[in-house]
């Protein structure tokens, strides 16, 4: 016998092989395309710290819709840019407001795609937390209502499922008691179970323009320190009736979303934020490094770690990719 007996080199002699014993892979299907929403008409204006994403005025959301369902992607998660703003989020439950608007002509103009929203009061409020303020800190029971109102009036314009993203303390439990009261008890919630306070999330606070006008998250967002109060997290939420557990930020936390794999049975989900898409985009752009291979590597990995699902600005390149 020649050593070594066992060659793994054996089966990656070619890509039919290769291909063969492939254990992680992605569709389309996993994908979810964040789109921000602004007001006004004909408007697509692009993020500048995150090249390739768009502002887009609610009668561009048709045609963006098209784009992404001929590649696969039937899924998005939608986020608003209101027209003004004020104390207490009032734009996030607003019968007309941007988001509602936009879930209606997405429902009108493309009515297969899924289309989930982000439930959270920071892209409302005139201070940029999100929820209600008590003495310069965001008051957990009074912005539990409010969130409960904004899920609902986004079920009522016709979304498909909502994704908190507040990390309030019980606001599972108050949006799914809402929602059934409402007769939407067949609309799924996808948590934000897992939320660090992270500075990946710089980009996406540009184009939602939803810094916090002083202080920041510390005191409801997860400290990045932390794994076993991810697991708490997570059993509240299944606890309280979530659907899908989310984590986010993705690469800096794959540790996290391979324990909640294990520890949990219900669909995961994770964020690859504003700041991991900026990064790769900014590093291509130098030529320093293959783009389209590190988006490819870099969602792979979060998949292997154990999320089904990925919410990804990258989510139609992503598809483009897997088509060659
Ligand atoms: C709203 C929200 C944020 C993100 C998703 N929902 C921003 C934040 O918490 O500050 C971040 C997404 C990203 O960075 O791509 N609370």
């Amino acid at each position: 016998m020649v050593f070594p007996e066992y060659r793994p080199r054996r089966l990656r002699k070619n890509e039919v092989f290769r291909s063969m014993i492939r254990e992680t892979v992605i569709t389309p299907a996993n994908l979810v395309y964040p789109l921000f929403v602004m007001p006004g008409k004909n408007k697509r204006e692009e993020v500048s710290s995150m090249p390739g994403v768009f502002r887009l005025s609610v009668d561009q959301l048709g045609k963006e819709a098209k784009e992404c369902m001929e590649l696969g992607v039937n899924n998005v998660i939608l986020f608003g840019l209101p027209e003004s703003k004020d104390a207490v989020g009032s734009g996030a439950h607003a019968k007309n407001g941007i988001v509602q608007r936009a879930i209606k002509e997405l429902k009108n103009k493309a009515p297969e795609m899924v289309v989930t929203t982000d439930v959270c009061l920071c892209e409302y409020t005139d201070h940029g937390h999100c929820g209600i303020l008590m003495n310069k800190d965001v008051d957990n029971d009074a912005t539990l209502e409010v969130l409960a109102q904004t899920a609902l009036s986004h079920a009522q314009a016709g979304a498909d499922m909502v994704a908190p993203s507040d990390m309030m303390d019980g606001r599972v439990a108050e949006i799914r008691g809402i929602l059934d009261e409402n007769n939407y008890q067949n609309i799924p919630i996808m948590s934000y179970a897992v939320k660090y306070c992270s500075a990946f999330y710089g980009p996406f606070r540009d184009a939602a323009d939803s810094a916090p006008s002083f202080g920041d998250r510390r005191s409801y967002q997860m400290d990045p320190a932390n794994t076993r109060e991810a697991m708490r997290e997570a059993t509240l939420d299944v606890d309280e009736g979530a659907d899908i557990l989310m984590v986010k930020p993705a690469v800096a936390y794959l540790d996290i979303i391979s324990r909640l794999r294990d520890e949990f049975d219900l669909p995961i989900a994770a964020y690859h934020v504003s700041g991991e898409y900026a990064m790769i985009k900014a590093a291509a752009a130098n030529g320093w490094i293959d783009e389209e291979r590190v988006m490819a590597e870099t969602l792979l990995s979060i998949r292997r770690a154990g999320a089904d699902i990925i919410l990804t600005y990258f989510a139609k390149d992503m598809a483009r990719y897997l088509r060659k």
